[in-house]
């Protein structure tokens, strides 16, 4: 069968995901075409040589008709976006650039998160501009999908301040509520393999509920071996992103198939529940996070 789509383009070189993501899409060989937009005042390491498909441009996003002659020139059919959320609305210009194009069928807006589905409006910061990205989307007419995949497994620990004192830092009371764990590179082969293999109707405005483990901060930190600290907030530098994020999470909201408007999760068995994507990957292996931590050396 034809691959679904072949020529890609990633908004941003490094960070958290898109290093997994580039790496991911180089390595299926049904992806033919796959650029890296990078910013000319970039700090971003140079693409690994595992990534030997990835050609690196310089872009800047201000620039309109570059990014239109960039799509096109490449026959570009989905964009990958990677941008920090304080670059949420850099990808409007984008998404604009991509429907003038004419070749774009697909754009992942920057997700890799808890769900933010069903924030937008609701003044949660960044949480509720991710989902407002999407209505954008939605408002000029390309198609969106979106990855929510609770917490990258790189990024458990420091949401515990376990970088602070050596200890899992749980919120007063609280340790209880499954929270969705995801391998980064789980996250960059989920993407290459559903752009490439499933139909357009189900990539089209799909929300992707991506789950490789499901466990309470008090089974992480049983998981681990490392001692437990009840605190009134989470230790460490950027203190109020880590209580927002743990407190949320705390809460419920760090399970993937968590409702924002039943305040719990959907059922569990269904098209939005905990998980639900993986299943449109059968026989995947979903990495444990003793497959990515190294729990030795921690
Ligand atoms: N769930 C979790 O545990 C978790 C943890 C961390 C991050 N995330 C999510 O992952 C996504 C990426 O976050 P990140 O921490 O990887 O971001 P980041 O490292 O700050 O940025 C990713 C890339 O975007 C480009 N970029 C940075 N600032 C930009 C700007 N102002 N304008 C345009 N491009 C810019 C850079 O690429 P170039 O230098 O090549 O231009 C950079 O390498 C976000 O949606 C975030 O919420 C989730």
């Amino acid at each position: 069968m034809a691959p679904t789509y072949t020529s890609f383009v990633v908004l941003g070189s490094g960070g958290s995901i898109s290093p997994y993501i580039i790496d991911a899409l180089s390595k299926e060989p049904d992806v033919k075409k796959l650029i890296v937009l990078s910013r000319s005042s970039s700090s971003s390491k140079p693409i690994p040589p595992s990534s030997s498909k990835a050609e690196f441009l310089q872009v800047d996003y201000d620039d309109h008709a570059s990014l239109v002659n960039i799509f096109r020139t490449h026959g570009t059919e989905v964009i990958v976006s990677t941008l920090p959320n304080a670059a949420v609305n850099t990808q409007k210009k984008v998404a604009l650039a991509a429907k003038e194009a004419g070749t774009v069928k697909l754009f992942f807006p920057t997700e890799y998160e808890v769900v933010t589905y069903g924030l937008g409006g609701k003044g949660e910061g960044w949480l509720s501009e991710k989902d407002e990205i999407d209505d954008f989307l939605k408002s000029i007419d390309l198609p969106s999908a979106r990855i929510f995949n609770g917490i990258l497994m790189r990024w458990i620990l420091w949401l515990n301040g376990y970088d602070a004192n050596g200890k899992i830092n749980i919120l007063k009371d609280r340790g209880d509520a499954p929270i969705s764990l995801t391998a980064e590179e789980d996250i960059g082969e989920f993407i290459a393999y559903v752009s490439t293999h499933l139909p357009p109707s189900q990539l089209a405005n799909a929300r992707f509920r991506l789950e490789g483990e499901r466990l309470t901060t008090k089974e992480f930190a049983s998981r681990l071996g490392k001692p437990i600290e009840y605190v009134d907030a989470i230790p460490g530098d950027d203190s109020e992103i880590r209580n927002t994020v743990a407190a949320k999470c705390e809460l419920g909201a760090g399970s993937t198939g968590y409702n924002h408007e039943l305040k719990k999760d959907n059922d569990v068995t269904g098209p939005e529940g905990a998980g639900s994507g993986n299943r449109l990957w059968p026989g995947h292996v979903w990495r444990k996070i003793e497959d990515v931590l190294e729990l030795d050396k921690i």
